[in-house]
């Protein structure tokens, strides 16, 4: 395990080519090799719905951006994306929408997690993204059917997450949320963004510090894109493209280093920024992929950062696990079975 200072060191080194970190993506990479497998798992992202009540300052389907067409797909339409998926080889999904808590979003959610596992007779796994909910509604999700759940902390700093959200955003919240979700029995994926404004080198080595504190299951970072229409946009970062891209894939091997059995994706994020994004996250360690199977009809209005690509399904350069495994991290399973030890 590096220190604190040991992780600015690495994070803090001078970025350029993207060649000088080679023995540090090897190293990564060949830990993920042995702990996890040397292949990628595959998750088919079906973006449910871009309604979103929360108002985060970088991102483009904020409620406060009037001008993005909102829709939602049909229970119909996710069935469909998932069996597409299913037929690919793919045993899993995840569902992913802006936050919404009424009851009337919450109802239907458990509902088609249901309609999901009975369509599939519980082979299909469902991983749900849906933001900041109740402990009692992160359980009835669990009971319908889901087992695993990705809500990023984005920035593990207080501070640094008071400056990318409206006050009523509370970081307290959050964390609160995280702990719910594994004291329901999720498996819990959390990440950030990197190369955000007023974003330090240090942030980033507290958010990997943050992730071990929190023993998460699994973990997405990106870059951070900025979308003109969100007020961040306004703002500069320190980093260019070129050094978020470089430093998203130092977090995603130094993270492989820290945890080595945990769950890495290379992010659509990654792609964005560069053609090869995603084979450069897991040549350093990732070991998860999210292609988009939503809908074409709505694919455009998922638009959080400016550049997202329009496909991301061809996978012809990947060795990918093909039996429709869920491809659970290791660490959940070990991390149940220590808590078990200590009842
Ligand atoms: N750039 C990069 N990632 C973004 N996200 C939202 N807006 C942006 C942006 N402008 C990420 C957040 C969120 C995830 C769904 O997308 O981290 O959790
Ligand atoms: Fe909503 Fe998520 Fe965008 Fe924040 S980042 S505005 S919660 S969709």
């Amino acid at each position: 395990m590096r220190s604190r200072e040991e992780l600015i060191e690495v994070l803090g080194a001078p970025l350029g080519d993207l060649a000088t970190d080679g023995a540090l993506f090897a190293e990564a990479a060949e830990v993920r090799d042995r702990t996890v497998g040397d292949r990628v798992y595959v998750r088919g992202l079906i973006e449910l719905s871009n309604r979103c009540r929360k108002n985060c300052l970088y991102c483009g389907i904020r409620s406060g951006n009037g001008e993005v067409e909102r829709y939602e797909l049909t229970d119909e339409e996710v069935l469909e994306a998932a069996c597409g998926a299913w037929s690919a080889g793919i045993g899993s999904v995840v569902i992913q929408a802006g936050e919404r808590t009424d009851e009337a979003f919450v109802g239907r959610i458990e509902r088609l997690v249901g309609a999901l596992k009975r369509r599939s007779e519980g082979a299909l796994g469902i991983t749900l993204s849906l933001g900041e909910q109740t402990a009692e509604v992160y359980r009835r999700w669990y009971r319908a059917g889901a087992h695993r759940y990705l809500l990023r902390i984005e920035a593990s700093s207080p501070v640094l997450y008071g400056r990318l959200h409206p006050a009523d955003h509370r970081y307290e919240r959050r964390v609160v949320c995280l702990e719910a979700l594994r004291e329901a029995g999720y498996q819990v994926g959390t990440g950030g963004m990197i190369g955000l404004p007023f974003q330090r080198v240090e942030d980033l080595a507290d958010d990997l510090l943050f992730f071990r504190r929190m023993d998460i299951d699994m973990c997405g970072m990106g870059p951070y894109i900025e979308h003109p229409q969100a007020p961040l946009a306004a703002v500069r970062s320190d980093f260019t493209r070129e050094e978020r891209l470089q430093l998203a894939l130092r977090m995603i091997a130094l993270l492989r280093l820290e945890m080595p059995d945990i769950n890495i994706a290379a992010t659509t994020a990654l792609h964005a920024l560069h053609p090869r994004g995603r084979e450069l996250g897991v040549a350093a360690g990732a070991n998860v992929l999210m292609p988009n199977v939503t809908p074409e009809v709505v694919r455009g209005s998922y638009r959080l950062y400016e550049g997202k690509p329009a496909d991301d399904t061809d996978l012809s350069g990947f060795r990918v696990v093909r039996d429709r495994a869920w491809g659970d991290a290791p660490h959940y399973a070990s991390r149940r079975a220590a808590s078990k030890s200590e009842e």
